[in-house]
């Protein structure tokens, strides 16, 4: 298949939105990652993402809307808990689980009894959102298992040949995708963290938010790790116990070509460890990257994450040593999240 690039213009969107009219697949910009969009009401067009993407068919997709008040379409209704977050966040970084409506394809929630869904803050996705008329399920644009594309190049990287058409827009402004919470039952729950943090989403509703406890997984898929990191997949890529509420949560992901370690301690010692590695390990003849943030600097850490990692591999190197983040439940909590995965939760203590 030929992937049309497209631009911003308006000509440009509206052909990208006459294509997801139609059934087609649009990649497209948002403020946190690039999307892969498809008409969420449309079974057809949903199940093609999954292929395109090469993604497990129980892995639920994000609905993205462009005005609020189209939540109503998907949901049958609304608590005050979840309109005082739509007040509060909306557009932006969070994304809503909430009981779904018939209407809404089984294919689209991975069979699951409710949606997921966001109003993203970015003037292209809002504009081709509008344009296709229709709610638009969007996974991040990337195949499965890889970082998430911040910058429409690393989409055409991805997925050049194998969907419709590639909105060419700004690189996004976030860096990693949406907080995702369970506001489907008694206690909101947060399953993926994200920018938008539990202390943020605390003060908009004035109640407690917890975290999905697979967040704190060790290795072993067994819990108890003291949430400075210590989350864990197995070797296969999938928890083994519990199961995550939010099954995005269980695969494999964000991984680089490169084998990666995490280094976490305190701040000098984790330098000048990394430091030695890369020493001994180009003394072997591996090529070794470095990803080090500055400090509390987790903002900036979340903007260049995936980008790095993706960095890397165009480099080919071998070995990637980066430094941990110490951040118990904010932003930082949030990058290293992906950081975990993207290591397949391989952590050096010093
Ligand atoms: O920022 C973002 O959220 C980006 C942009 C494109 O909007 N989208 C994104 O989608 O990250 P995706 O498919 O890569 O991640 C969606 C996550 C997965 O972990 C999925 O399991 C979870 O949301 N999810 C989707 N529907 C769910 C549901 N009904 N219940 C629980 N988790 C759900
Ligand atoms: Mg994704």
């Amino acid at each position: 298949m030929k992937t049309q690039q497209l631009n911003t213009s308006d000509t440009d969107l509206q052909a990208a939105a006459c294509i997801l009219k139609n059934g087609g697949l649009v990649a497209f910009p948002t403020e946190t990652v690039y999307g892969l969009g498809a008409n969420a009401l449309d079974p057809e067009a949903v199940a093609k993402v999954y292929e395109a993407k090469g993604r497990p068919s129980d892995n639920p997709m994000i609905v993205h809307i462009s005005r609020a008040s189209d939540i109503g379409q998907l949901t049958p209704a609304l608590s005050q808990r979840i309109i005082k977050l739509i007040e509060n966040f909306w557009p932006g970084p969070l994304t809503l689980v909430v009981p779904k409506k018939a209407e809404v394809p089984d294919i689209t929630t991975g069979g699951l009894d409710t949606v997921a869904v966001r109003m993203p803050d970015d003037k292209v996705a809002l504009k081709i959102i509008t344009l296709a008329g229709c709610p638009i399920a969007a996974p991040s644009a990337n195949l499965s298992g890889k970082p998430s594309p911040t910058k429409a190049s690393h989409v055409i990287d991805d997925l050049d040949g194998k969907i419709d058409a590639i909105v060419c827009g700004a690189d996004c402004r976030v860096g990693i995708e949406s907080t995702v919470l369970d506001v489907s039952s008694e206690v909101a729950t947060i399953l993926r963290p994200g920018i938008i943090t539990a202390e943020n989403i605390e003060a908009a509703i004035g109640e407690t938010v917890e975290f999905d406890p697979t967040l704190f997984a060790d290795g072993q898929g067994t819990l108890g790790l003291n949430g400075q990191g210590g989350l864990g997949l197995n070797g296969q890529g999938e928890m083994n116990s519990p199961a995550p509420k939010s099954p995005g949560m269980k695969y494999k992901h964000y991984a680089p070509n490169a084998q990666m370690t995490i280094i976490e301690g305190q701040r000098d010692r984790v330098k000048s460890e990394i430091e030695r590695l890369k020493v001994l390990n180009e003394r072997i003849g591996l090529k070794v990257g470095v990803i080090l943030f500055e400090e509390q600097a987790f903002i900036e850490a979340a903007h260049d994450f995936f980008s790095n990692l993706r960095e890397l591999d165009e480099q080919n190197v071998d070995l990637i040593l980066a430094g941990a983040l110490s951040d118990k439940d904010g932003v930082g909590f949030a990058v290293m999240n992906r950081m975990l995965k993207s290591s397949g939760y391989n952590i050096a203590k010093v």
